[in-house]
């Protein structure tokens, strides 16, 4: 059977690696050519931990191969998966243009009967209506039927995430596409839960959103427990003990970012009011999470009226820890903020510099070395807790800044110790140490 995959982003490249690693015989195209030569060395074009191994051996085996040109690699294709960005429009919904492209692809050059799957992240109906265009734009006379498999991956885990799968959702309108899919899939040995495509593209936003939804809800339980003298940790510790509650996505902290879960909840909103309803749960998601960005910077702000030619140091930068991406980083935000207040800012982040350089611009003095950021600040932000932050001891900030004042958005260290070291900190939904 021979697999195409089109796109190389995390869903894209991980779907055509992992396929690979259980056997099937992969090509992954993308249109930009040096990416694809680069492909064929064993890098990757997106930080993932683990992914250039796997592109190489199996590239080196033969059985994943990389190609700008689509022409050929979809005209013998049995199956198409696509995994191309779906990124937001400026109203919150979905941009489907880079989906259609490979749709009018696929239609144009394949030349046998063909099973496209979509693994982007689509609004409810998409998959109805790229099949409908295909068929209606074959150039021969082929049979196509469209597929939804949606894409539970994290970036930073999406290897383990692909190969060990909690589940994989299969959205068909027929026995064959189901065949053909449980066929690719059964050596995966996951759970496969079988729907129709409306379904199975609705399981997506649905998981996303709820566990979107899940952070902000603690976020407001962490905001309140600060005014009402509780302590976050110890009330999701709580809670946790419940198994319909569980113990996952409740870690308060200074919001959620990432290309998936401030996209989705906003795809979702819109999706729902075009078909006349209001979703209040997901609205309030999104209202939550743009409010949680600001809660340091405001408590903050307040403390030292204001930042004017103080030393800034910001703590990571990234949306979270083992990812280079900086889409909808809380850190973007505040730091654009903190310029217009007039800080010298210094940023630290062990991987995310570059990215973070082409979205915020302004004078910021960037370093990979924790001290020097560190090195004689007035106040310090962290908004990522990556390894080399959480190892810090705070007896470090006490020793190298002015004044060691910490704004902690991932609560990185125990109140005791605060305590204990003699720092000023703030963190999210426990008593300030001041
Ligand atoms: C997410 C989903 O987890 C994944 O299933 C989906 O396919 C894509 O979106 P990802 O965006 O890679 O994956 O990151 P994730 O680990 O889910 O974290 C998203 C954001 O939520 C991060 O900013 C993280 O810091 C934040 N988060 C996560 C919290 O603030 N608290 C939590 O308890 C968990």
């Amino acid at each position: 059977m021979k697999i195409v995959v089109s796109g190389t982003g995390y869903v894209g490249l991980v779907t055509g690696a992992c396929l690979a690693e259980v056997g099937h015989s992969v090509t992954c195209v993308d249109i930009n050519e040096e990416k694809v030569e680069l492909m064929k060395k064993g890098v990757s074009p997106i930080y993932e931990p683990g992914l250039d191994e796997i592109l190489l051996s199996n590239y080196k085996k033969g059985i994943l191969n990389f190609t700008a040109d689509f022409v050929q690699a979809y005209s013998d294709a049995d199956v198409i998966f696509i995994g191309v960005g779906t990124p937001e429009r400026e109203d919150g919904s979905a941009n489907l243009e880079y989906l259609y492209a490979v749709a009018e692809q696929i239609a144009q050059n394949i030349k046998k009967d063909c099973l496209v799957v979509i693994k982007s992240t689509v609004p409810v109906g998409t998959n109805d209506y790229v099949e409908k265009y295909i068929r209606e734009n074959l150039k021969n006379d082929v049979n196509v039927e469209v597929a939804s498999n949606p894409e539970f991956l994290s970036q930073g885990t999406a290897i383990k995430d692909t190969l060990q799968a909690s589940r994989i959702v299969i959205g068909v309108e027929s026995k064959k596409s189901e065949e053909l899919l449980k066929t690719i899939y059964e050596r995966f040995n996951i759970p496969i839960v079988v729907t129709n495509r409306r379904s199975a593209e609705m399981i997506k936003y649905a998981s996303n959103d709820f566990l979107a939804l899940k952070i902000s809800f603690i976020n407001e339980i962490a905001n309140v427990c600060e005014l009402v003298g509780a302590d976050i940790e110890d009330v999701t510790n709580g809670m946790s003990y419940d198994p319909r509650i569980g113990n996952k996505f409740l870690k308060a902290g200074i919001g959620y970012g990432g290309s998936c879960f401030p996209k989705d909840t906003k795809a979702l909103h819109w999706l729902a009011e075009d078909n006349g309803y209001e979703i209040k749960t997901v609205k309030a998601t999104i209202e939550v999470n743009e409010n949680q960005k600001f809660r340091l910077f405001r408590k903050a702000k307040k403390r030292f009226n204001g930042f004017k030619n103080m030393k800034v140091a910001i703590l990571g930068v990234t949306f979270k820890p083992g990812t280079d991406d900086l889409r909808e980083a809380p850190s973007i935000p505040n730091v654009k903020a903190l310029i217009e207040e007039g800080a010298n800012v210094y940023v630290y982040d062990p991987i995310g510099i570059n990215n973070f350089k082409t979205k915020v611009s302004g004078k910021i003095n960037y370093s990979e070395d924790v001290q020097e950021v560190l090195k004689d600040a007035d106040v310090a932000f962290i908004f990522t807790e990556w390894d080399t932050i959480t190892s810090i001891s705070l007896k470090e900030y006490r020793e190298l800044m002015k004044t060691p004042v910490i704004f902690d958005g991932r609560n990185c260290y125990k109140l005791k110790d605060a305590e204990e070291s003699g720092v000023e900190y703030y963190s999210i939904g426990r008593r300030d140490i001041v």
